[in-house]
């Protein structure tokens, strides 16, 4: 969970580093450095713990000689603390050679007793510098760094993208992958290369995806793609569907406000070309119908908010389907043989399609014969590229650590893929299946409704709460994972104590948790359509009230019977059930961001997470 980033071409590299640099700091941003083969024909090099901004106020301070060819880190540690000394780029071969690296390199304590055997000295803790130290010893026997990196990543076991660039020749990065991102980016007389492509858009939206198990040579005029024998392989080209303004912040206090504003778009867009006739036709799963009227059982993979999304999903692509629907957090399942036959539907949900958890449980139920569909958010990213079948989720470049609107677009891709696949099967009446299409393409205006009347209101009640020690979430049916979503997304970045439960579960234990001033927010389902659950929840907000709790109700306009047992009520428009979590997220969403920023907190950038976890 590193970013990465490469430059040859024409132009000075630091720059291009450093602005690549922070459109990747989601990735890890407990240190940070470049490394440069200067003008003067030198390897430069400079690293510092802390932000990206530390690294850049002492090349302000104290400027490293620049030159045409560069790589770019930043870091989130795994092996050593985040120090000057663990940061990279680290360098060998009497600091001629630099090397970064995203991953673990599993096998390194073996390498390194190896080196230190032979006399070779270390000055970091870190896994990475051991596959420079080894480059280095390659690199003097062969005397071709494409040479000496081929051999040095065979030696290497686990996850791995690696870059590395040497003195001797200017003009040349190296980089390989096995089980972590790189993506090429292709320009004029320059090419770059970013762990995604965040990294170079706002210098080309053309790509190339590599495998897995490649290695890739860029100079300014040409790029080499090779597997690990040396053997030419094909690449697959694409375009970026999105520019570099579109991973800015803009006028926004923070990417989080900004793409919380930017969820109705995300969900419209995720829809777009994807509904014909009022029926849901996703032209991604052409010609798989035979894959989806085979099968007899799906389930559904993720980790973190992509899971809840999941959760939420389920109710709808059960009912629509009638196949048996399970959602398992991907770190679980892979670990518990689970029962996979080729009739089983493996979904996996992933923003970055980069989740190592996620792409090892999408492997292992390949390996033992289910299908898989991702359901992923980046372009050339590794689920989808290990997967039988892909729909996107068109949620635009999601930069803050915590997720949201790649949240509502998670669902809207789950709730397509169950009308797709219920329209093949035929579970689902047209005109029933029609009915929810056209609620779908009622939600983005909806959520725009939301984010209209209630923004200000909920940030200012969120700013009465700074001082909170813990708030629990209530919610039943589609509403229990969003109870979830509400209290993860409060912990990720507030730093509170939060939890999530199902409302029916309340009598079960979590109601000794209240206590007079307990904040608790409690979503309601609609009275209209789910009569029975709606006086459920309203029985339990009064025996939370009973006890003192400070109730916070989400509920649909015009249900008055919440009003005498509510502190607060946020409104959300009238929806079908399935369609309500997509709307009651919203002010929740805009609670956590308020209240950590009451807080003085940095709500792009919790502290101990990262957005892309790559590492299990
Ligand atoms: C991390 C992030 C979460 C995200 C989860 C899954 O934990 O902090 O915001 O939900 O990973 O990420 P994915 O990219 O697989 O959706």
């Amino acid at each position: 969970m590193c970013g990465i980033v490469g430059y040859v071409g024409s132009r000075p590299s630091q720059g291009i580093l450093l602005s690549g640099l922070s459109r990747l700091e989601y990735r890890g941003y407990d240190s940070a450095g470049v490394a440069v083969i200067g003008d003067d024909g030198t390897l430069g090099m400079r690293k510092r713990a802390g932000k990206l901004a530390v690294l850049r106020d002492d090349l302000a301070a104290h400027p490293l000689a620049d030159g045409t060819t560069g790589i770019g880190h930043t870091r989130w540690a795994t092996h050593g603390g985040p120090t000057d000394a663990n940061a990279h780029p680290h360098l060998a071969d009497d600091d001629k050679l630099a090397v970064i690296h995203n991953g673990i390199i599993e096998n390194f304590a073996e390498l390194k007793d190896e080196l230190l055997a032979e006399g070779y000295t270390f000055r970091s803790e870190t896994d990475t510098e051991v596959a420079a130290v080894l480059l280095g010893r390659e690199y003097r026997a062969s005397g071709d760094l494409v040479t000496a990196f081929r051999t040095v990543v065979a030696r290497l076991e686990g996850a791995f993208t690696l870059l590395a660039m040497h003195e001797d020749a200017p003009g040349l990065v190296v980089g390989a992958r096995r089980n972590s991102p790189l993506v090429i980016g292709l320009g004029e007389g320059e090419n770059f290369l970013g762990s995604d492509v965040a990294a170079f858009v706002e210098h080309t939206r053309n790509a190339l995806a590599i495998g897995q198990d490649e290695i890739v040579a860029i100079r300014p005029g040409s790029v080499e793609v090779t597997n690990f024998d040396g053997e030419d392989v094909e690449v697959e080209p694409f375009e970026v569907v999105w520019d570099a303004a579109a991973a800015e912040k803009g006028g926004w206090s923070s990417f989080m406000a900004k793409e919380v504003s930017e969820e109705p778009d995300a969900v419209a867009n995720t829809i777009r070309g994807r509904v014909r006739d009022g029926a849901v036709v996703i032209p991604e799963l052409e010609g798989l119908d035979e894959l989806f009227l085979g099968i007899d059982r799906i389930v559904v993979i993720a980790c973190g908010t992509a899971a809840y999304a999941g959760q939420v999903g389920k109710y709808a692509l059960e009912q629509w389907t009638r196949i048996p629907v399970d959602v398992e957090l991907a770190h679980e399942f892979r670990y518990r043989d689970p029962v996979l036959t080729p009739r089983t539907l493996v979904v996996s949900i992933s923003q970055s399609g980069e989740t190592m958890d996620t792409l090892m449980a999408v492997k292992y139920a390949r390996e033992r014969g289910a299908k898989t569909v991702s359901i992923c958010n980046t372009q050339g990213a590794t689920i989808p590229r290990e997967s039988d079948a892909i729909v996107y989720t068109h949620a635009g470049p999601e930069v803050a650590v915590a997720s949201t609107k790649a949240f509502v677009a998670q669902i809207t891709a789950l709730y397509l893929l169950a009308l797709h696949v219920a329209r093949l099967r035929g579970s689902l009446a047209a005109e029933v299946a029609a009915e929810q299409v056209h609620e779908l393409e009622a939600v983005p205006a909806k959520i725009a409704q939301v984010l209209e009347a209630e923004q200000a209101h909920v940030e200012q009640f969120a700013r009465w709460m700074a001082d909170t020690h813990s708030v629990l979430f209530l919610g039943r049916h589609v509403g229990y994972p969003i109870a979830l979503e509400g209290a993860l997304k409060l912990k990720e970045i507030s730093y509170i104590h939060a939890e999530g439960f199902a409302a029916g579960e309340l009598k079960h234990g979590p109601i000794a948790l209240i206590e007079p001033g307990q904040p608790v927010f409690v979503i309601v389902p609609s009275p209209r359509e789910s009569a029975e659950l709606h006086k459920k929840v309203v029985s339990n907000i009064q025996e939370i009230r009973a006890r003192g709790a400070r109730v916070i109700v989400v509920a649909e306009e015009g249900d008055a019977a919440v009003l005498p047992f509510a502190d607060e009520v946020l409104r959300i428009p009238l929806a079908a059930p399935f369609f309500e979590p997509l709307l009651a997220v919203v002010p929740l969403h805009i609670f956590a961001m308020g209240l950590a920023t009451a807080k003085g907190l940095d709500v792009d950038q919790p502290r101990n997470l990262a957005k892309s976890v790559t590492v299990e």
